[in-house]
């Protein structure tokens, strides 16, 4: 026979249940709403989604000097270099460097990677309190060994169960919506129920880049993965890999029905390409893109952008790779790229700039 109190716990807690599955229905129904409209909302936040391009993170290479650029040119957002939720913690002094900013990059999202949830929390708070940025990135596709062998990147694909506690950690501890930057899966494709599982921790929109971590960065990307994430989710999915041409954008968009695309690979040394892409995602003309003067114009920019924001030396070292983007694809860049590793100083980029032009 059943015990009285037991029966009155087993009906407060069929009250709870009751509770908590109306709350949960309501707030897809919001969220379905917010989605239709455009956004999507996740404790109290509202990432507002167009059908436009952002710039993918990429360490080592799209710093601010370089997201200026791509903003100015119609980038939807920016997100930094991604940092180490563990090097913030012990105090390094370099990390911080990573997170400084424009406002002209804004909506601006911190990226952060790290394995555990405590110390993501507080890298977390810690960017929210001191760059105020606009969204916080939490990094679950690098494939990069040092980074999967610590469990971080792409390796939380490998943990759900973790990866969502990191996101709940995080959405707790930042006063702005939380992304997740993923991957098509570890060696095979679970794109579909690890984006269910981030959504249901509180990320506010996922960025796919349509590959398993075993593909790094070699065989096409599969729509199919991002396709499957977008169909697994009611938050904003932005499809990710291989767009370098309107084309590539609209292709991205067709066969996924994500709701925007990033680019990442295809913007370097070609800044402007977010003005043809939105163009094209807008379903108006393609401006063209720019001539080799303009291109030259817009290096000697980043080149100003990034010596006012690291001194003339690191900017100087970090160009040569942008210089040799700048000119790939075009007859005699070989040359040109032996040049471009040259550049230490605003002169030699001059010689290697009137060289250019000289083709
Ligand atoms: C040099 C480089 C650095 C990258 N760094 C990051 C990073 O810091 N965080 C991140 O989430 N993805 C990073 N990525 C991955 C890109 O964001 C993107 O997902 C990938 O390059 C596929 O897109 P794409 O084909 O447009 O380049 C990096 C990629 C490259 C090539």
């Amino acid at each position: 026979m059943e015990h009285p109190a037991s029966g009155e716990e087993n009906k407060l807690c069929r009250g709870q249940w009751r509770g908590i599955i109306v709350k949960y229905t309501l707030t897809k129904i919001w969220n379905l709403i917010l989605h239709v409209k455009g956004g999507a909302r996740v404790k109290g936040s509202v990432i507002k989604t167009e059908k436009l391009a952002s710039l993918a993170p990429m360490a080592g290479a799209a710093d601010s000097a370089f997201r200026q650029l791509c903003a100015r040119f119609g980038a939807a957002f920016c997100t930094s270099e991604m940092v180490s939720a563990k090097a913030l913690s012990l105090g390094d002094k370099k990390t911080p460097e990573l997170l400084r900013h424009a406002q002209s990059e804004r909506p601006f999202g911190a990226q952060i990677f790290g394995a555990e949830p405590e110390t993501m929390a507080s890298a977390a708070s810690f960017i929210c309190e001191r760059f105020s940025p606009d969204f916080i990135d939490i990094n679950m596709g690098c494939p990069a060994p040092k980074i999967v062998s610590g469990g971080a990147g792409s390796a939380l694909m490998r943990s759900p169960a973790l990866a969502s506690d990191i996101v709940r950690a995080v959405c707790a501890a930042s006063s702005v919506p939380v992304t997740v930057k993923m991957r098509a899966g570890w060696d095979s494709d679970t794109a579909a129920p690890f984006a269910a599982a981030m959504e249901e921790a509180g990320a506010s929109r996922l960025t796919v880049h349509g590959r398993t971590r075993d593909e790094m960065y070699a065989p096409p990307v599969r729509y199919e993965a991002i396709a499957a994430a977008k169909r697994a989710v009611s938050i904003p999915v932005i499809g990710n890999g291989d767009i370098a041409s309107p084309a590539d954008a609209l292709k991205m968009t067709e066969l996924t029905r994500c709701d925007a695309v990033a680019v990442g690979r295809g913007a370097l040394g070609d800044p402007a390409l977010f003005e043809r892409i939105n163009a094209a995602l807008r379903g108006e003309a393609t401006p063209p893109a720019p001539t080799a003067k303009l291109s030259a114009e817009l290096l000697r920019e980043q080149a100003a952008l990034a010596i006012e924001d690291k001194g003339i030396y690191r900017a100087m070292l970090e160009l040569r790779k942008h210089a040799a983007w700048y000119v790939k694809g075009i007859p005699g860049a070989a040359k040109l790229r032996k040049r471009a590793c040259e550049i230490s100083s605003l002169e030699d980029l001059e010689a290697f700039i009137a060289q250019w032009l000289e083709l």
